[in-house]
Formats: C-alpha cells, sequence, structure tokens
C-alpha cells in the first residue's frame, strides 16, 4: 500500500533559527498524534542553507528531509552550483525538480527537468516532479495534454526500477498561492492519466509504486478531499505548512480519518 504523504515546501521563507524552531514545535505537536509515524510520511524542504543543521538534528527522526532544487552534476567548477550529491551529503533525502516558479522564473524547460531528474536519481534523491497546466492552458482545456508532456518528458528515459522512485506532484499553477482549487473530480482526472503515462513508461508495477500529490492551495479544510481521490497519495503544501501547528493539524486530520491508520495498519 502506499502511504499518505505531507510534503512542506517552505520556498524562500524561514531563517536557519526559524527552521529549526518550527521543527522542534513541529515534533512537539506530533507526539500528541499517536501513531503517525507508523502511517503516515511527512517531509520538510527547507531553504538549502537550514538542510545541514536541520538534518543534524532530525535525520533520524520521522521527519524527511528534502530540498527544494538541485543542479546537475556532481561537483566541479560550477559556481554556484548545488548538486544533488552535495545535497544528499547535507542530509537531503528528497528533492523538488521542475517546480513551476523554477519553470517561470529560472526558465526550466522540460529538458532542464529531466536532466534534474535523472540527476536526482543519480544522487540518490527522491525525485518530486512536479507538473501542472497554466490558467490559460486550462481555459483552453489542455491540461491532461501539457500534463501529459511533462510526464513524459521528465521520466520517459528512465529504467523501470527508477520510474519507481519519482514522485509526481500535480500543481495547477494557476491553484499555486491563489486560494483557487481543482475539484477533486478534476484532480482525479488529472491523477489517473498521470498514472496511465507511468504505466505506459515503465510497466504495471512502476504504475501501481509511483506516489502522486496534489498541490496548489491545500489547507486543512481541503486537504482530505484531494487524499480521498484513488489515485492521490499525499499532498504538497506551500503556504499552509509556513507554520507548524497547521501542518500537525492536517497529520491529525488524515490519522482521524481512518480508524485503521492509527494501528498503523
Ligand atoms: P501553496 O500551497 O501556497 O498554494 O503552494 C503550493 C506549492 O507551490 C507547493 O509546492
Amino acid at each position: 500500500m502506499r502511504r499518505p504523504w505531507l510534503a512542506a515546501n517552505w520556498k524562500m521563507y524561514k531563517t536557519v533559527p526559524e527552521s529549526l524552531a518550527y521543527a522542534q514545535e513541529l515534533w512537539h505537536l506530533l507526539s500528541d498524534i499517536k501513531g503517525w509515524d507508523q502511517a503516515l510520511d511527512l517531509a520538510i524542504f527547507p531553504n538549502a542553507l537550514a538542510l545541514w543543521p536541520f538534518a543534524e538534528k532530525w535525520a533520524a527522526t520521522a521527519i524527511g528531509i528534502g530540498a527544494q532544487n538541485l543542479d546537475p552534476g556532481t561537483e566541479g567548477a560550477l559556481t554556484g552550483g548545488t548538486s544533488g550529491f552535495l545535497l544528499r551529503e547535507a542530509g537531503a533525502r528528497f528533492v523538488i525538480v521542475g517546480h513551476s516558479e523554477r519553470r517561470k522564473y529560472f526558465g526550466e524547460t522540460d529538458e532542464i527537468v529531466r536532466t534534474k531528474t535523472e540527476a536526482a536519481l543519480e544522487a540518490g534523491l527522491g525525485p518530486i516532479v512536479c507538473v501542472g497546466e497554466s490558467q490559460d492552458e486550462r481555459r483552453q482545456g489542455e491540461t491532461l495534454k501539457v500534463v501529459h508532456r511533462q510526464v513524459r518528458q521528465a521520466i520517459e528515459t528512465l529504467e523501470p526500477s527508477h520510474v519507481r522512485r519519482v514522485t509526481i506532484a500535480y500543481e495547477p499553477v494557476w491553484a499555486i498561492g491563489s486560494g483557487l482549487v481543482p475539484t477533486p473530480e478534476e484532480v482525479a482526472r488529472v491523477a489517473e492519466a498521470i498514472r496511465a503515462d507511468v504505466a505506459d513508461l515503465a510497466g504495471s508495477e512502476a504504475r501501481d509504486q509511483i506516489r502522486i500529490l496534489y498541490g496548489g492551495s491545500v489547507n486543512d479544510q481541503n486537504l482530505l478531499s484531494f487524499l480521498d481521490t484513488p489515485d492521490v497519495d499525499g499532498a504538497l503544501i506551500g503556504g499552509a505548512a509556513l507554520n507548524a501547528a497547521n501542518l500537525a493539524k492536517m497529520a491529525r486530520r488524515i490519522m482521524d480519518r481512518d480508524p485503521l491508520m492509527k494501528s498503523g495498519q
């Protein structure tokens, strides 16, 4: 069974001390939620500067740690670069690749996203590849076409055994930070199409194992409507996860919805 996953993308927020204080508070709040670490995965994606101190303190716990971006390669004369290898050495286990903000503000193309996905896997990181349509593309009825292209471009050159280690986050660009969300039915349609693409590229085992997250204006009120969608396994949360109490509330919502979760079954 795929475990539900809450992933908190802090974007360019929080200093190192603020990051550590958040983790301390989160840990304290999670300790009141019996069995959460047996039933769901939870990961924080702080600023790269906070990775090392964060991992030093929290890597041995059930709080997962990831980076928000990587540069391809291992090491070398690449001024300003941060490779997957360096991120992993600093404690990251996951990395977000191709977030729409990187596509928009840093010029990341599908080709670059593919290179970064490959580099993440080579470095031993679990990539979370972000895909999603813009408002215009949605209006033109191109959602599935855009997602299909982005998914294929990111993973079509990978070995099936590598594809299984990829997570896909469906984040409609228009839903990010806007308070607007697609209906659970719309999300279900896209997630189903993503699984079909994965099956086509890497086989049915990869289709069944790969995790799909929904992202875009998720909060503790709407979280379960997305998680109850059969093909969706979790959420990639921005603004609402900047507060430790909110993230803990979301973990509690998942634990409370299903009594079996409480016993970790
Ligand atoms: P918001 O939850 O703030 O809409 O951000 C979503 C996001 O971009 C997560 O990667």
